[in-house]
């Protein structure tokens, strides 16, 4: 019988071993001894016991018992490659990050993208923000620029994301998600959710390909250039493949069903078949004089920087032309931090930033130990410090001293990091300021008016109402309430659509 034509994904093992038929090798024990036997277990006779000194099964076992570790609390399914990131325009005027430093120059890059909500199994193709995670391997130390494929967030103080993630995941109760009364509670007790909600239900709310969506760096960063004059800045990834989402749920939701791995796929065969993906880096920037003076918050990652004001500069490119060849090794385990930075780059006070700040670096610490850092594909090129032991410690510093200062040849301070640190002049009162009102309703009715075609508006309003029928009417009229903020026609559609619609999303 002939095999129908199959796909990269589905050719790797043929592939694999035709690698291997020339130099086949022998099965070890995880310690490099070759076994005696791998199709039977040692025992006393045919029908005996097995004895306790088949240790090379034993360890087997004990290895593949202790195979799991815990799944990434957010952003669980996901799929990931390598390349590089090509610098193409001159941005040393804003940052002396070396990453940055001459047109031409490459800089090896890993980069995850993942779905938030769901589960490591979960569906690739359902509605749901992506995450868009890049590592640059740079020369002086790791750059993580963890992002989204959305511009904004639905929340703009890291106080509130804990919850907002529990209201997007399962009910702890009934274990069922989604949880159609919790979504909608939270997001209409905080208005300032409108604008990503809008994005969520409009055309991107489900992308076509991890390869077809547009990255963000989202929150706001800052650069400092070689004259230490400071600079907030966003990032924009722009996707050079023809953007493309599913417009219709059904499509997508068939796709779930026959393929849950469909992005995954994709990405893979692609970069299989050479046809690799690219996207071109652009960066807004904003004074502290112009951060001070604009009339919506610059920190406020519920906001966009409007590109009439901010227009986009170009950077640079990456392209992503290798596939792991390992996905546990180097993806499960690869760790992103917003707290990675490089001199020359630096935080801004984005409430949700600075939550981040704490929060990954955390996490991987619990998920992946306290030597994450030193996994080969989480490791920069050079490190020289104090840190020694721990679970899992690879690097050796040689005899150099642990403790500072010392007499004894140890790392001294870099005095370009010294001079590239920013000094904040900072003053205020310590107090809990609750921002959730700063004028939520602007840029969504912007986004409403003047971005949405008509078509999208009436995809817009069906998704929102197949979300909204299933919930309570109190909520349901809440939202009606707060998508009128936006425009009395949206708000209205919905109204009408929720008492016509015989379409129930379960
Ligand atoms: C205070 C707010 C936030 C907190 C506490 C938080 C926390 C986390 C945690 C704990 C993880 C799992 C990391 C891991 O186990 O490897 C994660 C992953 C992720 N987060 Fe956040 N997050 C926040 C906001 C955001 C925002 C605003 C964005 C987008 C700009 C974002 C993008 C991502 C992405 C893309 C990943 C997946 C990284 C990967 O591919 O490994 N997060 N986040």
């Amino acid at each position: 019988m002939a095999t129908p034509k199959r796909d990269a994904a589905a050719e790797q093992l043929t592939q694999q071993s035709k690698k291997h038929q020339v130099d086949k090798d022998v099965i070890t024990a995880n310690w490099g001894t070759a076994v005696a036997g791998k199709d039977a277990s040692l025992t006393v006779g045919y029908n005996g016991p097995i004895l306790l000194q088949d240790y090379t099964l034993i360890d087997e076992i004990a290895h593949f018992t202790r195979e799991r570790i815990p799944e990434r609390v957010v952003h669980a399914k996901g799929a990931g490659a390598f390349g590089y990131f090509e610098v193409t325009h001159d941005i040393s005027q804003y940052s002396a990050a070396k990453v940055f430093s001459e047109i031409g120059k490459k800089t090896p890059i890993a980069v995850r993208f993942s779905q938030v909500a769901g589960e490591l199994g979960y569906a690739d193709t359902v509605r749901d923000i992506r995450g868009f995670a890049i590592k640059f391997y740079t020369d002086e130390g790791i750059w993580d620029l963890v992002g989204n494929n959305q511009p904004v967030f639905f929340v703009k103080d890291c106080a509130l994301f804990p919850s907002f993630i529990h209201v997007v995941k399962r009910n702890p109760a009934t274990h069922l998600r989604p949880d159609y009364d919790m979504f909608w509670d939270m997001v209409t007790l905080r208005a300032e959710t409108t604008h990503t909600t809008m994005i969520f239900f409009g055309d991107r709310g489900i992308p076509a390909s991890y390869r077809k969506m547009h990255g963000f760096g989202t929150n706001t960063y800052a650069f400092v250039n070689a004259e230490g004059k400071f600079f907030y800045c966003k990032f924009h990834h722009v996707c050079q493949q023809r953007k493309k989402c599913f417009i219709q749920d059904e499509e997508a939701q068939r796709i779930a069903g026959i393929d849950p791995d469909y992005h995954t796929r994709d990405l893979y065969n692609a970069i299989e078949n050479g046809d690799y993906p690219a996207w071109n880096m652009y960066v807004q920037i904003m004074t502290p004089e112009q951060a001070a003076a604009s009339p919506y918050d610059p920190f406020d990652d519920t906001k966009v920087w409007l590109r009439s004001e901010y227009p986009l500069i170009p950077v640079g490119r990456f392209v992503l032309n290798k596939n792991p060849n390992n996905y546990f090794a180097q993806i499960e385990q690869i760790g992103f931090d917003p707290a990675h930075l490089v001199p020359g780059i630096e935080p801004s006070p984005d409430r949700m930033l600075q939550g981040r700040l704490f929060a990954y670096g955390d996490t991987h610490r619990y998920r992946l130990g306290p030597n994450y850092l030193q996994f080969p594909v989480n490791r920069p090129f050079k490190v020289t410090n104090f840190s020694r032991d721990g679970d899992a410690t690879y690097h050796s510093q040689g005899g150099s001293p642990n403790y500072h200062p010392n007499s004894f040849g140890g790392p001294e301070v870099d005095k370009r990091a010294r001079n590239l640190a920013p000094v904040l002049p900072l003053h205020g009162e310590a107090k809990r300021v609750d921002n959730g009102n700063d004028d939520n309703f602007t840029q969504p009715r912007m986004l409403y008016q003047r971005v949405m075609k008509p078509d999208e508006r009436g995809r817009l309003i069906q998704n929102i109402v197949s979300w909204l029928k299933p919930t309570r009417v109190d909520l349901q009229e809440r939202a009606i309430q707060m998508f009128s903020n936006v425009d009395a026609d949206l708000g209205q559609r919905i109204k009408t659509g929720l008492n016509t619609s015989q379409y129930v999303q379960l």
